[in-house]
């Protein structure tokens, strides 16, 4: 349970950039004995991120407003609203129809999807969707952004197999802080191979997206630049819900929608988590493990058996790494089991088949490194700062790449995104990857010194892509480029 004093200390340090656990005592220790600056806020707070006192919110799915015969057209605005993520307490996000976090769109691999945005904020915007192939003209191009007031049509063709996409913001050097603020949300891109398989569905499926955040006294979210102090987790935009589920198999599809936090996963008990994707889509053949790591980006797909839960007892979902009192980030939800029922879905043992590999053209070898240390560490990408005018990475279409990235930091991490393709890893630290990452991926975690090597095909789409480290604050440093595929 947070204690009165760790709630204030998430609360106070609201001017710091990147304050650590020293520069913060001082703070707490004059707080407390000057007393909060208003009356009954820290209270408030206080009790606000108390756990498992609130419901788990479901994503709301949104709906098409028609179609044209051969696609599904979506109109959704950016707007500002106020959420209540605090209980009782009114917090300004920025956020996709109003809701924080954004709406779940389901689409259908074969069938486009068109979506007109229109924003209505104050700061520019573009609008990707992670871990889709689109045109440039539809990939929210950091540098291709929407003006405040104006609209823009992004076409989602949907030609790749089932996967379940995110849509984020990316207007250069606001894409953290918009994120941050509440411009993400989900892409559940599905197809017959998915929708053949028994696995849990309707009530037993779940959107379930984790990020980290800071709020001030006020209740209000605190953005700074590289904040290591952002220890509230919020699942579906709720701090420490409870989840009220049957015991029964479900189907999670975590997100982790932070800005830098990486999760390690784990039932308390220890019980059983059956990984059955990732980033792309269902892994070959599911994978039964005690953890689940998501970085900054990434997706997890997830079935969990609650039936080995008597009816009553309770489970908690613990996060197992990163930075904070493990108070705060220790515990993500707590799955309540409140009834039986039953259950006919399956896990089978293949889930899917990839494509084969093929013969790769072309390597090349890309590191990623920031400076450690400095009041405006740079980042880099090959040791240059991100340069939207500049091609870093010429490929060829047609062809099939194999990219050795490697995290050049002795103590940071990085993960690795490239827009356009999902990619397979080839290995992780000279070894095969683990079974979790041999489905297709778009993000992967790059620990300090680590290398990973993964191949793509360039055979969709030709022009201008970025690729990243997607622990937003790193891209926003710098740590960004650019490949031509042509
Ligand atoms: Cu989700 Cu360019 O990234
Ligand atoms: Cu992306
Ligand atoms: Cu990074």
């Amino acid at each position: 349970m947070i204690t009165r004093r760790s709630a204030l200390g998430v609360a106070v340090a609201t001017t710091g950039v990147g304050l650590t656990g020293a520069g913060l005592a001082p703070l707490v220790a004059a707080h407390m004995t000057a007393g909060p600056a208003t009356g009954t806020a820290p209270t408030a707070l206080a009790a606000a991120v108390e756990k498992f006192r609130r419901p788990m919110r479901l994503l709301p799915v949104k709906r098409p407003l028609g179609n044209t015969g051969r696609s599904d057209v979506y109109v959704m605005t950016m707007k500002p609203a106020r959420a209540e993520i605090l209980p009782g307490i009114q917090t300004d996000v920025l956020t996709y129809d109003g809701h924080f976090p954004g709406p779940v769109i389901r689409a259908r691999t074969g069938r486009p999807v068109v979506i007109r945005q229109r924003n209505r904020l104050t700061v520019p915007t573009a609008v990707h969707l992670h871990g889709a192939s689109v045109r440039p003209d539809s990939d929210g191009d950091p540098m291709d952004v929407i003006e405040p007031g104006a609209d823009r049509v992004y076409h989602y063709p949907n030609r790749q197999s089932h996967a379940p996409l995110w849509f984020h913001d990316h207007a250069h050097h606001l894409e953290a802080e918009n994120v941050y603020r509440g411009l993400s949300g989900s892409y559940l891109l599905t197809d017959d191979t998915e929708r053949s398989l028994p696995l849990p569905a309707g009530r037993y499926e779940a959107v379930i997206a984790l990020r980290d955040a800071r709020f001030d006294e006020q209740g209000r979210l605190v953005y700074a630049m590289g904040d290591r102090g952002r220890n509230t987790i919020l699942t579906n935009g709720v701090p420490y819900p409870y989840f009220e589920v049957a015991a029964r198999k479900y189907r999670l599809r975590l997100l982790n929608a932070s800005n830098q936090r990486r999760f390690e996963l784990r039932l308390a008990d220890g019980g059983p988590l059956v990984q059955i994707g990732s980033d792309g889509g269902l892994l070959p053949a599911p994978h039964t493990t005690d953890r689940v790591l998501m970085s900054a980006g990434e997706r997890a797909d997830v079935v969990v058996d609650f039936s080995r839960y008597p009816v009553g007892s309770s489970v908690v979902l613990k996060n197992t790494t990163g930075s904070g009192p493990v108070e705060e980030i220790g515990e993500v939800l707590r799955f309540d089991v409140v009834r039986t029922a039953d259950d006919p879905s399956e896990i089978p043992a293949r889930l899917r088949s990839l494509p084969p590999l093929p013969r790769p053209d072309v390597e090349r070898e890309v590191a990623l490194r920031m400076d450690e240390g400095g009041e405006h560490p740079g980042a880099y990408i090959d040791e240059k700062v991100y340069d939207p005018g500049r091609v870093d990475a010429a490929v060829r279409f047609g062809t099939s790449e194999i990219w050795t990235v490697t995290n050049a930091n002795a103590r940071a991490e990085h993960n690795f995104h490239m827009h356009l393709v999902q990619f397979r890893v080839l290995e992780r630290g000279g070894r095969p990857p683990e079974p979790g990452e041999t489905g297709l991926k778009d993000t992967v975690f790059l620990a300090p010194g680590e290398t990973v090597r993964l191949q793509a095909v360039f055979d969709t789409y030709r022009g201008h892509y970025v690729y990243h480290c997607h622990m937003f604050e790193h891209g926003v440093r710098g740590m960004m480029a650019t490949m031509h595929i042509r």
